[in-house]
Order: structure tokens, then sequence, then C-alpha cells
């Protein structure tokens, strides 16, 4: 008989990265936590009170004393014994050259339940992984230590749906998709994610609740796809397909599905777990055809880019990229088109500034300051849509930059008459 005594027993969080630290510190809210990482030097950080990442409101929650009381921060697995609900938040890297899921961090976790485990335990994973992973990698370690699931042990998979930059808002008011092993580990979970907000939604099985979280990215790369397609249409057609998409989904929820086109798909989830899926599919002799389809038009899009630079050029070889974050106002860079977009440009004799409000990187020299880093500039391209970006002083912009100064706007996020009054030549992605 699984139960779960709140005000006596604890929660275990193992990976505390940008879902598990945002994740215990909520879940220590209410109930006795330990945040568990094997990364000694941020265990170190953290509890010298010092915030390890870049995410809004984690600080606030890191100076609550009422939440840092309730938090026990550790790199010793002894001290996941003693929690009745282990929560893995582990990272689950994916290669895409080479569709491999590197799984060492989450077998790593599953070793330290060795010996750390106990008749009654609950281990929910939330680490996104193919569907299947939890009944067969974490059942099969669980029953290898010599206990039965679910009889001794329950076992459960609740995807994290949250995005960077949005998480605490995410954590606590998104759906909690949770598929257990059982009837009973389904409550006890409910009961404890459930506590962060948002409704609950039980579904039958594990495999069910990894698909969800599948799904959830899957849909959304090809919408992308099929949003990027209509951009390209736009172009030959002659019209503005952001007023098109805008007019197409007004009060007609049939098109709500259609999302804004972009420079390319940046983001870590979107560019994993739709290969992810296809790659556990394949296996089992599926093509996923739509993920092919949304990934020819999407991985063509920053080339796209750079053709539409090239084409209206006229001569005007100085440019500088506006944004090197794939979204906006985050330092997030992974999988951006940004690079991709200028090296294209570079092989074509363009002179590529870099300039973000957000991001540093080493080897790479990035402007903060907009202004400064178009000056003298000939080219402006518009590839994130920062805040600042959009609030662009473009008298103050004309009277740095070069002559008649070209504007490749791909977020739509400037009006055309206004800089075309201003003294620019503008043309967007999907509105030439
Ligand atoms: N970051 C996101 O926006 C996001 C959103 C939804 C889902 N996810 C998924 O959640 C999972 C975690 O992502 P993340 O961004 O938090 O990863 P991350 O890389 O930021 O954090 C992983 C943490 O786990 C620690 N770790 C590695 N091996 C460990 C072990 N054996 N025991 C304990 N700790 C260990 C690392 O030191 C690190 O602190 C991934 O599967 C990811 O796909 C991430």
């Amino acid at each position: 008989m699984k139960s779960f005594d709140s005000s006596n027993e604890k929660i275990s969080v193992i990976g505390l990265g940008y879902v598990g630290l945002p994740l215990s510190l909520l879940l220590a809210r209410k109930f006795r936590v330990t945040g568990f990482d094997t990364d000694a030097s941020k265990i170190d950080k953290l509890q010298r009170g010092i915030n390890p990442i870049t995410e809004p409101g984690v600080d606030d929650l890191m100076s609550d004393p009422a939440i840092m009381d309730h938090i026990e921060l550790s790199h010793n697995s002894a001290d996941l014994k003693t929690s009745r609900i282990k929560i893995i938040t582990v990272g689950t890297p994916y290669d895409p050259n080479t569709d491999y899921i590197d799984y060492s961090q989450l077998n790593g976790a599953l070793d330290l339940l060795h010996g750390n485990l106990q008749i009654g335990d609950i281990v929910i994973l939330k680490s996104t992984v193919p569907p299947g992973t939890t009944n067969s990698v974490v059942r099969g370690r669980i029953i290898s230590y010599g206990f039965k699931v679910p009889e001794d042990v329950g076992i459960a998979f609740s995807p994290e749906r949250m995005v960077e930059g949005q998480a605490i808002k995410d954590f606590t008011s998104l759906p909690k998709i949770i598929g257990a092993s059982d009837p009973e580990t389904s409550g006890i979970v409910a009961e404890v994610i459930g506590s962060l907000g948002g409704r609950i939604v039980q579904v039958s099985n594990p495999e069910t609740a990894e698909m969800v979280k599948m799904v959830d990215n899957y849909s959304r790369y090809v919408f992308l796809g099929l949003t990027n397609e209509i951009a390209l249409a736009s172009e030959k057609v002659g019209v503005d397909a952001l007023e098109l998409i805008r007019a197409a989904k007004q009060d007609y929820p049939r098109n709500a599905g259609l999302l804004l086109p972009g420079p390319g798909v940046g983001g870590s989830c979107l560019n994993k777990d739709p290969f992810i899926l296809r790659a556990d599919l394949r296996k089992k002799s599926l093509s996923l055809r739509m993920v092919d389809a949304a990934a020819e038009v999407n991985r063509s899009i920053p080339k796209h880019i750079a053709d539409l630079v090239m084409q209206f050029s006229n001569g005007r070889k100085k440019a500088v990229i506006a944004g090197v974050a794939f979204k906006g106002d985050t330092d997030d860079t992974r999988f951006t088109s940004t690079f991709e977009i200028a090296e294209n440009l570079r092989t074509r004799g363009f002179e590529i500034k870099f300039s973000d409000p957000f991001v540093n990187i080493s080897d790479i020299t990035i402007d903060h300051d907009i202004y400064e880093s178009s000056t003298d500039s000939e080219i402006l391209i518009l590839l994130t849509d920062h805040t600042e970006y959009k609030e662009l002083d473009l008298m103050r912009l004309k009277s740095i930059m070069r002559g008649r100064p070209l504007i490749i706007d791909t977020r739509g996020i400037i009006w055309r008459d206004h800089a075309v009054n201003m003294g620019f030549e503008y043309h967007g992605y999907g509105r030439l």
C-alpha cells in the first residue's frame, strides 16, 4: 500500500537544471524537498544562495526563507534514501547529426537509486524520452534492484512542458499529464505534481504521457513547417504573409493552429523531440513523413533569408544582424539560425556584425547596443523579436547607417510604411 504523508515525508528532485531547479523550489513551497545534483560546484553555488541558471523568478524563490527552509541541497546520493518520491529531471541530450540520444545522465540517475529505494517509494520521470522508456528502462532497473513494480515501487511519467523564460508561469499553470504504473501511484503523483497548480490530466499509462510530450513539439514543428511554406507562397503570390495569417485566424478557430513565420526553427525541444520520435518509430518501421516534410521546409529557411539579403542588397555589403538568440527577450542561442545565415552571407562577400542585447559568447564579438553596431552599416537583418527591436528608433538608425539602408525583417516587427518614410528600403520575409 503506497501512501504519502506530506507533513512527514520528503520528495527528491534529481538533476537541478532549467527544469529541476525551479521545480524543486516550487515544490518546497508545500513539501520538504531534497534537491540533488551530481555537479558538486552547482550544489556549492546553490548552498551559497547563487542561482546558476538564467530564468525569471528563480532568484525570488531562492530569496524566500520559507522555501529555502524546506529544501536541502545535496550531491550525496545517500540523501535520496529518505524521500518517498523521487523525481528525475536530468538531461537527455540529442545529436541531430547522428540521431543519437545520450541516456548517460538518465542511467546515472537510475544507478543512484540502487541502495536508495524502499518499499512504498514512487519514481517519477520528467526528462523527455521516447515512448516506452519509463516502462522499459526505469521499470527494468527497479526490478533489477529486487523490487516488484508496481507492488513495491510505483513508477510514473509526467512530461515537463514548460518553456524557458516563462518557466515559473508554466510550472504553476499548465495542465499536468500523469501516466503511472497503477491507480494508487497515479493518485499520489497527482497530489504532488498537482500542488504546483494547473489541471491534472491522468492518462492510462506512462507511454501515453510520453507521447503527449512528443506530440506537443511534433505538432508545433509541423505547424511551423506549414507556416514557413505559407510565407514562401505569399512571396510568390505577392501578398503579406502576416496580414494573411492574422486575417485567416480572425474569429475562425479552424485556423487556430497557424503560427507566425520566422527565420528558422530554433530551441532545443523543437529540434529534438520530433526527431527522437522519428528515430524511435523508424525502428518500428514507420516513417514520420510530416516531420520529414516540415524539416525540409524549416531547414531551408535560413538559406532563403540569406537569398533575400542577396536579392535586395544591390551592391550593399556591410550588414548587421540584429538578434543572435533564437527567441525574443532571452539569451538562449540553442539551434539559432543566426550563424547559418551569417556564414552563408560571408561566403557571398558580405561583412557581418552581430548585435544582441542579451547574448554573450566568448569567441564571437556581439555588440549589445544595436545603434553602435549599426553605425556605418548598409543592411540591417532583423532575426530575433526582442522587445528592444520592436521599438527601434528608425530616425536615429537612418542617421548613423550609410546611404539608403536596407532592412530585411524576418519577424514582421517593423512597420513598412514608417521605415520607407524614414528613408529605408524595406523587405520582409513572406512580405516582399
Ligand atoms: N529546458 C527546457 O526548456 C525543457 C523543457 C521541457 C523539457 N525539458 C527536458 O527536461 C530534461 C532536463 O532538461 P534541463 O534543460 O533541465 O537540463 P539541464 O542540462 O539544464 O540540467 C540537467 C541537470 O542534471 C544534472 N545531472 C546530470 N546527471 C545527473 C545524475 N546522474 N544525477 C543527478 N543530476 C544529474 C546536471 O548536472 C544538470 O544540472 C531534458 O530531458 C529536457 O529535454 C527541458
